[in-house]
């Protein structure tokens, strides 16, 4: 079957609803510490809508399907990889639009942009060892698996992580 087209578009003032169907509810949130609070949400979001304004980092809105419809989230943020200057990436897709390549697709379209910043060299990604479709994006996106990591995210909640890592370069 082929995949459900997608385009990105950046996180806009009217995107709130789409951030807190992702990072707001526990569904979405297994693996990354549990739903944010309003407060959070209310922040991050402000956040995001300033992103053009100051700095590199950048948010986007995934728009899948024929009609183009909210189907999650995928961004990027400078990051530090053991004293090197690097990107970190991080994606979210609606259960409703799970499984369909969605959040592949989407990640690999980040790293284009990110790669025509010329930047930095390479993404990470760090999803959980038990984040499995998580885990399966970076691999069908082409990231090297390094190793794996241990940290606390959020604050006081002890994780592993994997450490992926794409090299935007290398990029098609
Ligand atoms: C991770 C997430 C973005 C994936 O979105 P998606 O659009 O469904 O991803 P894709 O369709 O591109 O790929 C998902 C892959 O995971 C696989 N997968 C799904 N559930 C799985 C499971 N339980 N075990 C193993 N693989 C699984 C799918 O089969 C698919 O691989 P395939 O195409 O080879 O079949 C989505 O599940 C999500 O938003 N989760 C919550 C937020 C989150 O954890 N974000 C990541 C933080 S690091």
């Amino acid at each position: 079957m082929a995949p459900t087209p997608i385009i990105l578009r950046p996180y806009s003032e009217d995107d709130f609803e789409i951030l807190r169907a992702t990072l707001g509810v526990a569904e979405m949130t297994a693996y990354l510490g549990g739903p944010e609070s309003e407060e959070k949400l209310r922040s991050r979001h402000a956040r995001y809508v300033a992103l053009p304004n100051t700095g590199h980092d950048a948010m986007f809105v995934i728009l899948a399907g024929p009609q183009q419809q909210p189907a999650g989230t995928v961004g990027y943020w400078e990051h530090d990889y053991q004293g090197q200057p690097a990107w970190e990436t991080g994606w979210a897709v609606l259960p409703g639009w799970q499984g369909q390549g969605i959040a592949t697709q989407a990640t690999l379209a980040a790293a284009a942009l990110a790669h025509a910043q010329q930047r930095h060299r390479y993404f990470f990604a760090y999803p959980t060892v038990e984040n499995l479709p998580s885990n399966a994006v970076c691999r069908k996106a082409g990231f090297e698996l390094l190793g794996t990591s241990a940290y606390e995210y959020p604050k006081g909640n002890p994780i592993t992580s994997n450490v992926w890592r794409l090299d935007l370069q290398a990029l098609p």
